[in-house]
Parts: C-alpha cells; sequence; structure tokens
C-alpha cells in the first residue's frame, strides 16, 4: 500500500490570488493529517506564486507526519533546504512560464549538476528524490546520481486515461517501476492522478508515496461548499 502525500500547494494559490491571510496552507496541512494523509509536499517555487517562505518554515514546525519539499535543484534552494531540513527534497524541473511541473527533470541530460545537488543533501541526511519520466535513461541517470528515491511524473497516464487508452503509459511506470525497485530505488508517483484514474497505481507493488495535490484540493472546494455557504447564511439571517 503506498502512502499519501498531499501536495496543497493550491491551498496557497487562493491565498495569493487576494495576497490574504486565509486559506492558510498550516491549518489545511493539520486536516490533510486528521484524514489520514501519510505526508504534506509543498512546492517553493522561485517566483512564489503559490507557497511562500514563512508557509514552509512554519509547516516544518507543525507538519507530524512527513514534509516533503520539492524544489528545483539551485545553489539557493540547496542552502534553503539545508537549513530546513524537511523529511525529503524531491527535485523538479522550473520553467517561470509553465502552469505545472509540466515534464521530468532530464536527469540524464543535467547529471553532474543533479549528482551536486543530492551529494549536498543527502550528504547532511535528507533524502532526495528525483521527478523524472518513466524512461529507463532517466533511471539509470537517478542511479548514478545516488538519489535513493525516483519520483514518477504520472502525467502521461493520465490523459491517457482519460482519452480512453491508458495501457501503453501504464505499462511504462510499471516496467519503470519493478527495474527501480529491482536496482534498489525507493519508488514515488505523482501528476494528474485523481479519483478515476489513481486505482491501478495505488495497485502497483513496492509504491513508498503517491504525491497528489490538484484533485483533492478541486473536490475540497466543492465538498466545503455547502458547510461554508450555509453558514455564512446563518450569519447573514437575522
Ligand atoms: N509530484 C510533483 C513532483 C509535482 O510537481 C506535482 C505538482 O506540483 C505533483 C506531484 C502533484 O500533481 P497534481 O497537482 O497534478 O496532483
Amino acid at each position: 500500500m503506498p502512502k499519501l502525500g498531499v501536495n496543497i500547494d493550491h491551498v496557497a494559490t487562493l491565498r495569493q490570488a487576494r495576497r490574504e491571510l486565509r486559506p492558510d496552507p498550516v491549518e489545511a496541512a493539520a486536516l490533510c493529517e486528521r484524514a489520514g494523509a501519510d505526508g504534506i509536499t509543498v512546492h517553493l517555487r522561485e517566483d512564489r506564486r503559490h507557497i511562500q517562505e514563512h508557509d514552509v518554515v512554519t509547516l516544518r514546525r507543525t507538519v507530524t507526519t512527513h514534509l516533503n519539499l520539492e524544489m528545483a535543484a539551485t545553489p539557493a534552494m540547496i542552502d534553503f533546504a539545508l537549513n530546513l531540513r524537511p523529511d525529503m527534497a524531491t527535485l523538479v524541473p522550473e520553467r517561470r512560464e509553465e502552469l505545472t511541473t509540466e515534464g521530468g527533470l532530464d536527469a540524464a541530460a543535467r547529471l553532474a549538476e543533479i549528482s551536486g545537488a543530492v551529494l549536498a543533501l543527502q550528504g547532511r541526511g535528507i533524502p532526495v528524490s528525483l521527478f523524472i519520466e518513466p524512461e529507463m535513461s532517466q533511471v539509470e541517470a537517478a542511479l548514478k546520481s545516488g538519489a535513493a528515491f525516483v519520483e514518477f511524473h504520472t502525467g502521461a497516464y493520465a490523459r491517457a486515461f482519460h482519452a480512453g487508452a491508458p495501457d501503453a503509459e501504464f505499462a511504462r511506470i510499471a516496467t519503470a517501476a519493478v527495474y527501480s525497485r529491482r536496482q534498489g530505488l525507493q519508488v514515488n508517483m505523482g501528476h494528474g492522478l485523481d479519483y478515476d484514474n489513481v486505482r491501478p497505481i495505488a495497485e502497483l507493488e513496492g509504491v513508498w508515496e503517491l504525491n497528489i495535490g490538484h484533485s483533492i484540493m478541486a473536490r475540497a472546494i466543492l465538498v466545503g461548499m455547502e458547510r461554508a455557504v450555509g453558514d455564512m447564511k446563518a450569519l447573514v439571517t437575522v
């Protein structure tokens, strides 16, 4: 059974839309943990579009399960992580103009840089995961880098699932997962997983954690809507 890591970035997206104090990702993380989340994931992006440094610093104190910091492999972020000491650092590619993390890290092309980041972080006791496409060349690069974990980007599978033809993408992920486990890597997965497409991925053997954000946040808004409107209605009804 994989663990569930909940990515709470979009709680902060909503807050930043108004530069207000609410909704507070720290409060959201506590609710996620109360509901059974095994970990909390946040991505501190260079453009600070959602999660802010103060959120991560507070979360480091309040998260009682497992704090996974997604980050670019830059010197500034490596310093930040070394000070913060998250339970895991997931290295992701980052482009300012992208809507979300749109592809895996090209660990094969950036091997020296990524290996340096892995050494800096793992050398100080922070396990590193590389967010990569489920491709053999990327798995080989992850092995060379010394990272303890890989996280396979499931975006292509998620899209294929909703197009009605998930088999080829699913097989690609399953093959990469089996190979990675045999080579001694721990395997996480995430991106685009939702209430319709998650089961086959959750049933794969030997997956340590699934990281899921957007679909959970989208559902939370809808399942919470009646309560939120009802509470306000009671206040304005005199
Ligand atoms: N894993 C990683 C490395 C990510 O960058 C993201 C998106 O921020 C996710 C998982 C979660 O993706 P989604 O929001 O589509 O569930």
